[in-house]
């Protein structure tokens, strides 16, 4: 279904004047787009910010812009049912491949969060599941899909709060007293040193962009290890451009590769008591993370032009992939970094 945009009246004076608003129903779901003639503008649904963007030409470019993520949101959402986030969205799968184990799962932000799209595949295989939210207003958005999950353990975890994630290992050390895999799906960078060039980064942006999208993975590993005495798969979640000079991505580009080296260095290490470590390397997908990226849209129209297979990944491309390398049948894979990108990767 496609928005039906509407333009709202009484805007506020002043700068705010200049600001065009718009607005769309699609269900209970409230659209609001707003757009300044300078090119910025922000997509949001239900009130909160999905899309933000300063750099098209001009208002009618943004709104343009805006319009097409909005459509590509909506066209990723999963059907849903009435009551939004029920047992209906996650696949009904007949092999239960992944029964009697149990995940952590970081990441999951909203129904868009790729770490939502790898909790409903390794769900559907019959995994039980540890969820965690970044904090009290991510817990809204966060419960009703745990429910759905049917998750055991749902707890907070910022990883800038000392002391939560050690919390979270030590509930389910007591809870299920093992652990078979773990998703790290999380990266943040300040907005700053995310949007400039790597050359200018300042050491704090450097060391916050290390810490929270490399570090705590490593950190995540130290503190399941003990929990995978019977063996084990470390996830993380990459991006092409660690490899290659990917425009806007900058110094995330720079932590990327620092994660992927992490991935093979405690492969190696960890190798030997049968816990192995990926990195997945999605596609680019619209998802809340993402919206920090300027002319991110361009970026999903070059990936679907140059893949291979002429498409975007989905949440569930990704988390079906993720979900089969938790599975014993792929024990002897691990260091690897997986592209899920339809083949973009091999293409010059
Ligand atoms: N969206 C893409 O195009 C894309 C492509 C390749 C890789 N990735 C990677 O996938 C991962 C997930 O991102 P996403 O695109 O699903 O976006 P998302 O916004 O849904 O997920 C990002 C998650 O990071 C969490 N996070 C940020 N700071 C945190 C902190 N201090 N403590 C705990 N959690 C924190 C957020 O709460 C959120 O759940 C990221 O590592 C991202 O770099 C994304």
């Amino acid at each position: 279904m496609k928005p039906d945009w509407k333009s709202k009246e009484g805007v506020a004076a002043g700068r705010g004047a200049t600001v065009q608003e718009f607005f769309a129903n699609i269900g209970e779901d409230k659209f609001e787009i707003d757009v300044a003639p300078w090119g910025e503008g922000h997509l949001k649904v239900n009130g909160r910010q999905v899309a933000h963007i300063n750099d098209a030409k001009d208002r009618r470019g943004a709104f343009r812009e805006l319009k097409k993520i909005a459509d590509r949101f909506l066209d990723q959402e999963a059907p849903r049912d009435d009551s939004k986030a029920s047992l209906g969205i996650i696949p009904t799968v007949k092999a239960k491949l992944l029964e009697g184990k149990k995940g952590l799962i970081v990441g999951i932000a909203n129904e868009n969060s790729i770490a939502w799209g790898c909790a409903k595949a390794f769900r559907a295989f019959g995994a039980e599941l540890a969820v965690t939210y970044l904090n009290d207003k991510a817990k809204k958005y966060v419960e009703p899909l745990a429910r759905a999950l049917e998750a055991p353990i749902v707890m907070p975890l910022d990883v800038n709060a000392s002391g939560q994630m050690e919390a979270v290992f030590d509930r389910i050390a007591k809870q299920w007293g093992k652990l078979d895999f773990a998703l790290h799906s999380i990266a943040f960078s300040p907005k700053d040193a995310l949007q400039g060039r790597v050359v200018d980064v300042s050491r704090e942006g450097f060391l916050t962009t290390m810490d929270v999208s490399c570090w705590t993975f490593i950190r995540m590993a130290h503190l399941a290890e003990p929990l995978m005495r019977k063996g084990g798969t470390l996830f993380t979640m990459t991006y092409y451009g660690s490899q290659m000079v990917v425009k806007n991505y900058n110094i995330m580009g720079v932590a990327k590769a620092a994660l992927e080296s992490a991935v093979r260095y405690m492969a190696a290490e960890l190798g030997p008591k049968g816990i192995r470590v990926h990195a997945i390397s999605p596609g680019p997908l619209a998802t809340r993370a993402a919206s920090g990226i300027p002319e991110f849209d361009a970026l999903l129209d070059k990936a679907k032009a140059k893949a291979p297979t002429r498409s975007l990944v989905s949440i569930d491309d990704v988390g079906v992939a993720t979900a089969f390398l938790a599975h014993d049948a792929a024990r002897l894979i691990t260091g690897e970094t997986l592209y899920i990108d339809g083949g973009y990767h091999i293409i010059d």
